[in-house]
């Protein structure tokens, strides 16, 4: 695992989005998978910049979305279809129909999870895949549990992720109970994987996922397995790592 030591947020957005930038340099019609949140907000602004300068062009790029909330329609805007549209989709030129994410409303939910993990294989799988990372060390919805996902699937959010994200929405009561979300294996298949990271409540998880036991109760410790991740963090998510 590669770490980039930045000194604060602005800066650790200002790398990550360096690292996409040069992938789409690199590979005009790469398949990026993303990532909503906090931490990739700063990332996706500084690519709309360098993309309003001429310094960027989306318009063969194709994205994945790691994940959506069960039951929230593209017009509710605390859905991550919602996000990525406001934050990144409609402020560059890419094309609408290269954007994917899981569909919320799916009337059959086992049968989305296999679109979407067949889509993403038709797509010749993902260039680099962008996360975040949960304080409990999850990945996309990936929960600490007793095993590791491997495919696309359904889950049911923890007590501590409903926590973290009711800051979205008007009270805990209104945070969907459910997401589908890439597994593990969908997300190691990725050739290379970023992960951005800010803030002191992520040092622990980001100690654990980089020097802790590989376990699935620590989702992000599997990234120690694959062959070329990024890490971006801030000092303050550095602030517990190993001296
Ligand atoms: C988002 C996602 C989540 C977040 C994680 C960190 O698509 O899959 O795993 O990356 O919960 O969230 P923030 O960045 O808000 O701290």
């Amino acid at each position: 695992m590669k770490i980039i030591r930045t000194r604060d947020y602005k800066d650790m957005s200002r790398k990550a989005a360096n690292l996409i930038s040069a992938q789409i340099l690199l590979k005009p019609d790469c398949v990026l998978g993303l990532a909503t949140g906090s931490s990739p907000i700063g990332t996706y602004d500084q690519l709309v910049e360098w993309y309003q300068k001429g310094d960027l062009d989306f318009k063969q790029v194709k994205t994945v979305n790691l994940d959506e909330y069960k039951g929230l329609n593209h017009e509710n805007d605390q859905s991550y279809y919602y996000f990525m549209h406001h934050h990144l989709f409609d402020r560059v030129n890419i094309n609408p129909a290269n954007t994917n994410v899981p569909n919320g409303m799916a009337e059959d939910g086992e049968a989305e999870c296999q679109r979407y993990e067949d889509f993403i294989g038709s797509l010749g799988g993902v260039d680099l895949q962008l996360l975040g990372l949960g304080r409990n060390g999850h990945i996309g919805f990936n929960e600490p549990a007793e095993s590791f996902a491997k495919m696309t699937h359904c889950v049911d959010l923890t007590e501590s992720t409903i926590e973290a994200n009711k800051r979205f929405f008007a009270s805990a009561d209104d945070v969907p109970r459910q997401a589908y979300t890439m597994g593990i294996g969908t997300i190691m298949k990725a050739d290379k994987i970023l992960v951005v990271v800010s803030g002191e409540d992520k040092a622990d998880a980001l100690a654990k996922t980089v020097y802790g036991e590989i376990t699935p109760e620590v989702p992000a410790s599997i990234l120690q397995l694959h062959k070329n991740v990024t890490i971006v963090a801030d000092e303050a998510a550095l602030s517990k790592m190993p001296k």
